[in-house]
C-alpha cells in the first residue's frame, strides 16, 4: 500500500546512525489467523466491505466527512481539510459544534432514561452507581453554570483536573467542553509536583480535585496532594487561586488535608446553589482546543498534546463506532483509567457520543481477588471489554482459571497500549473471551487521539501479537533511518510512519509549536517549506515490522521513552528526578523486560565523591522519583556504581546499561573511553556468574543506541 517516496540522503544522515533499524531483522514465529465469529459479523457496525472501499487514498481527506456525519454539527463545515500550513492541519474548516451536546443533550431524545455511566467503586460492598443520560445532562449543566459563575472559568481557559475514577471526573470534564474551557487531566496516580508542573505549563488558575479514593484495599488521601500542586505551580510562575474539591462520598470530607480558606471550595457546598441550572452549550469552532493531555517525549519535561474539537471528536466516534462495534445497547467497559489518552477517547468521548453504557470501576483489576472483573462483567453485562496487555498477565498469573467461573459473554474486546505476547493473546481470546469475542489489537498513541492499526472487527481475521492492517483512512509506511522504505515481507524493522493527516492527530504542542515540528514531523521532511501534505508524514517514534499480509507489528519506542504497564515514562524524567538529589552525581534509566508489566525502569546512579554507597541512599532516590513523578515510575533497580560507561567525548552509553540489565549482549565497547568499567558494573548487576545471554527485545536492543 505504501509508495516509496522519500529518500534522505545527505551524507550527514547516513553517517550518524551506524546501526540502521533496517538492519535489524526481525525473527519471529508467523501466527495462525483467527475468523471473527459469526455471531459478531451478524450485528456488526462495520460489515460492508463497500463502506471500506470509502477510505480508499484516493478518497482521502473527504473520506473522514462519514466519521464527522456521525455528530450533530451547529453549522456544517466547508472543507474537510485545509492543509495550506503544514503540519498545523485545520479539520472540517468552518463547522461548529459542541462535544458536551453531541455526548449529552443529543442522546436524550432516545435515551433519558438510559444508563450512561456506571460507577463501580473499588469496594466490593458498596453499591454501584448508575447515572443516566438525564442525570449526566443534569448534573453536567449544573457543574457548568459553576465553572462559569462561581471559578470564573471562560471558552478557551485551562483547567487542570486531579482526579480518581469516580464519575465527577468525566462529569466535570464534559461540563468543560460545554463552556468550550479547555481540559488538562492530570492521571490521578502522578504526584502533585507532576501536577504542578502540568498546571503551570497549560496556565490553569484553577485545579479540581478530589478528597480520595479506594486503590487495592487502601484509602488514597488525594487531596494532600493539591497543596503539593499548587505550591509547585507557583514556583513555576503560575498562581492557582481556586482549588475545587469533589468528596468521594457527598457530605463528608476524608481527607486529612485541612482546607484554605479563600482557596479551597468544596464542590457539593457551591453546587447548592446552581441546582437546576442549565447552560447553553457553547457552539465551539472545529478546530477549538478540546483538551489538552501530557506526556512524556525525550526531553525532561512533558508536553501538553492539544486535541481539537471537531476532528478530534468525529475521529474517536468512528472509530469507536466501527472498530469498538459499539452500539446504544452495548455495557462497554474500558478498564484504563481516564487521566490517560485511552480513557478520554474510549471510555468518554467515543463510547457517550455513540449513546452507550460506560462502565467506570475505581480501583485496581485484582481487588479483592482476580474474579472482579469477571463479577463485575456478570453482573453488569458487559458485552464489550476494554484493556491492555499488562491487566491480562496480571490476571492470568493471578487466576487463569477465574473466569470461566462466571457467566458473562463479551462480543468483543480491545487490547491497547503494548504489544501483546502471542501466548498471552491466546489466553486472553480462549479463557476470558471464551472464544465468542472478537479481540481488537489497537496501535496508537497520545498524539493521535484515536487508532491507528487494529484489524476490522467483522472483516479482518485476527493474528496474534499483531495490531493488524492500518485503520480506514490511515496510511502508514515503514522507513529506515535513511528514508528508505522497508518493504512488506523483508523481515525487517523500521521506523512507523503516518503519510497522511487524519482527524485525531493532535493539533500542536500546547505553547510549543516548533517542537510539534520537531519531535514529529522533521525527521522525514525533506522540504520544510513544502505546502504539500504528501511531504510532511507523521513520525510516530515506534519500531514496526511488516510481514507480506500487510498486519504491521509493534514492536515498542525507538526513543528514550518506555513504555511501563502501557504508561509511557521517559526515562530522562526519570534521570532529571535522581539529579534532584545532592549526593548523585550522575544518573542513567533504561528499560528492563518485567514479566508483568512489559518494562520497568531501572535506575544507574553514580555518587559525589565522598558520599559512599548505601541503602539509604537507593532509598532516598526511590522516595524522590515517587514524589517527583508518582509511583508509577518506581524503579525495579538501584544501581550504584563507580562510574558510568562513557563515549570519549562524555556521553553515559545507556545501551550498554540496558544491555546488561537484560543480561543481552553488550556488544562492542572497545569505543569506550573506561571499557573496564563495563565487566564492573555487570558483576555489580549479575554476580559473578556469566550465564547465558538473552537474545532480547528489539526495543531494548534499540534503546540508546547512538545518533
Ligand atoms: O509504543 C507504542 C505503545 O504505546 C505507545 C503510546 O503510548 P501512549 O501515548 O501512552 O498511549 C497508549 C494508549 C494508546 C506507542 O508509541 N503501544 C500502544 N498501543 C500498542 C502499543 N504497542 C504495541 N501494540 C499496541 N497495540
Amino acid at each position: 500500500m505504501a509508495t516509496p517516496r522519500q529518500k534522505l540522503n545527505t551524507k550527514e544522515h547516513k553517517n550518524k546512525h551506524k546501526v540502521s533499524e533496517a538492519q535489524i531483522a526481525v525473527h519471529w514465529k508467523e501466527e495462525g489467523y483467527y475468523r471473527p465469529p459469526k455471531k459478531f459479523i451478524a450485528q456488526a457496525n462495520l460489515a460492508d466491505p463497500t463502506f471500506v472501499k470509502k477510505f480508499s487514498e484516493k478518497r482521502f481527506p473527504e473520506c473522514f466527512d462519514n466519521y464527522a456525519s456521525l455528530l450533530d454539527w451547529d453549522k456544517p463545515w466547508r472543507k474537510t481539510l485545509d492543509a495550506s500550513n503544514p503540519p498545523f492541519w485545520k479539520w472540517f474548516v468552518g463547522g461548529k459544534l459542541n462535544v458536551c451536546y453531541n455526548c449529552v443533550d443529543r442522546n436524550l431524545a432516545k435515551y433519558k432514561n438510559k444508563a450512561a455511566l456506571i460507577f463501580v467503586p473499588e469496594p466490593e460492598g458498596e453499591a454501584m452507581t448508575v447515572i443516566t443520560y438525564q442525570e449526566l445532562y443534569k448534573r453536567v449543566n449544573e457543574v457548568a453554570a459553576m465553572l462559569r459563575d462561581f471559578a470564573a472559568l471562560k471558552t478557551g481557559d485551562r483547567v487542570t483536573i486531579h482526579m480518581p475514577m469516580i464519575p465527577e471526573l468525566p462529569i466535570t470534564m464534559l461540563a468543560c467542553a460545554r463552556l468550550g474551557v479547555v481540559h488538562s487531566v492530570v492521571f490521578g496516580g502522578f504526584s502533585g509536583e507532576a501536577c504542578g508542573l502540568r498546571a503551570a505549563d497549560s496556565g490553569s488558575r484553577v485545579l479540581i480535585y478530589a478528597d480520595g479514593y479506594h486503590r487495592n484495599g487502601k484509602w488514597v488521601d488525594h487531596k494532600a496532594s493539591a497543596d503539593i500542586a499548587v505550591q509547585t505551580a507557583k514556583k513555576e510562575g503560575q498562581e492557582v487561586d481556586r482549588v475545587l474539591v469533589w468528596k468521594r462520598y457527598p457530605g463528608k470530607y476524608t481527607s486529612e488535608s485541612p482546607m484554605i480558606m479563600g482557596r479551597d471550595y468544596f464542590v457539593d457546598d457551591v453546587l447548592k446553589d446552581y441546582r437546576g441550572q442549565t447552560v447553553q452549550p457553547v457552539s465551539q469552532d472545529a478546530e477549538a482546543p478540546l483538551f489538552l493531555m501530557y506526556t512524556s517525549g525525550t526531553t525532561g519535561k512533558p508536553k501538553g498534546c492539544q486535541h481539537r474539537t471537531g476532528g478530534y471528536l468525529a475521529y474517536v466516534t468512528g472509530t469507536a463506532k466501527y472498530y469498538q462495534d459499539i452500539h446504544p445497547e452495548d455495557v462497554y467497559w474500558c478498564m484504563a483509567d481516564i487521566g490517560w489518552i485511552t480513557g478520554h477517547s474510549y471510555i468518554v468521548y467515543g463510547p457517550l457520543a455513540l449513546a452507550a453504557t460506560s462502565v467506570l470501576y475505581e480501583g485496581v483489576p485484582q481487588f479483592p481477588d482476580a474474579g472482579r472483573p469477571w463479577r463485575i462483567a456478570e453482573r453488569l453485562d458487559v458485552n464489550i471489554f476494554h484493556t491492555s496487555p499488562t491487566a491480562i498477565r496480571m490476571l492470568r498469573k493471578a487466576g487463569a482459571d477465574e473466569p470461566k467461573k462466571y457467566n458473562y459473554h463479551f462480543k468483543h474486546m480491545t487490547t491497547v497500549g503494548e504489544p501483546i505476547e502471542p501466548d498471552v493473546w491466546r489466553w486472553y481470546y480462549d479463557v476470558v473471551g471464551k472464544r465468542e469475542a472478537v479481540i481488537v489489537d489497537t496501535w496508537w498513541q497520545t498524539e493521535t487521539g484515536g487508532f491507528l492499526c487494529s484489524t476490522k472487527p467483522a472483516l479482518d481475521p485476527m493474528k496474534p501479537g499483531s495490531a493488524g492492517p492500518p485503520v480506514l483512512g490511515i496510511y502508514p509506511v515503514i522507513w529506515d533511518e535513511n528514508g528508505e522504505e522497508v518493504p512488506a515481507g523483508s523481515n525487517k524493522a523500521g521506523n512507523i510512519c503516518i503519510r497522511n493527516p487524519w482527524p485525531g492527530i493532535m493539533q500542536t504542542i500546547w505553547g510549543d509549536p516548533q517542537r510539534f515540528v520537531t519531535q514529529y514531523y522533521k525527521k522525514y521532511n525533506k522540504n520544510p517549506r513544502s505546502k504539500d501534505w504528501r511531504d510532511w508524514p507523521y513520525y510516530a517514534a515506534d519500531g514496526a515490522v511488516l510481514p507480506a499480509d500487510g498486519y504491521y507489528r509493534i514492536l515498542g519506542r525507538v526513543d528514550d521513552v518506555i513504555n511501563v504497564a502501557g504508561h509511557r515514562l521517559g526515562t530522562k524524567e526519570v534521570e532529571s528526578a535522581c539529579l534532584t538529589l545532592p549526593e548523585v552525581a550522575e544518573a542513567a534509566v533504561v528499560p528492563a523486560v518485567d514479566e508483568v508489566k512489559g518494562r520497568v525502569p531501572v535506575v544507574y546512579i553514580s555518587l559525589k565523591p565522598g558520599v559512599l554507597p548505601n541503602k539509604a541512599v537507593q532509598d532516598k532516590v526511590t522516595v524522590t522519583i515517587e514524589t517527583i513523578i508518582g509511583k508509577i515510575a518506581r524503579p525495579k533497580n538501584i544501581h550504584v556504581v563507580p562510574d558510568m560507561p562513557k563515549t570519549r567525548s562524555g556521553k553515559i552509553m545507556r545501551r550498554v546499561l540496558a544491555a546488561i540489565s537484560n543480561r543481552m549482549d553488550t556488544g562492542d565497547i572497545t569505543t569506550l573511553a573506561n571499557p573496564d568499567i563495563v565487566e564492573q558494573i555487570r558483576v555489580l548487576v549479575q554476580g559473578r556468574d556469566i550465564g547465558p545471554l538473552q537474545e532480547g527485545p528489539e526495543d531494548i536492543k534499540r534503546f540508546g543506541q547512538e545518533p
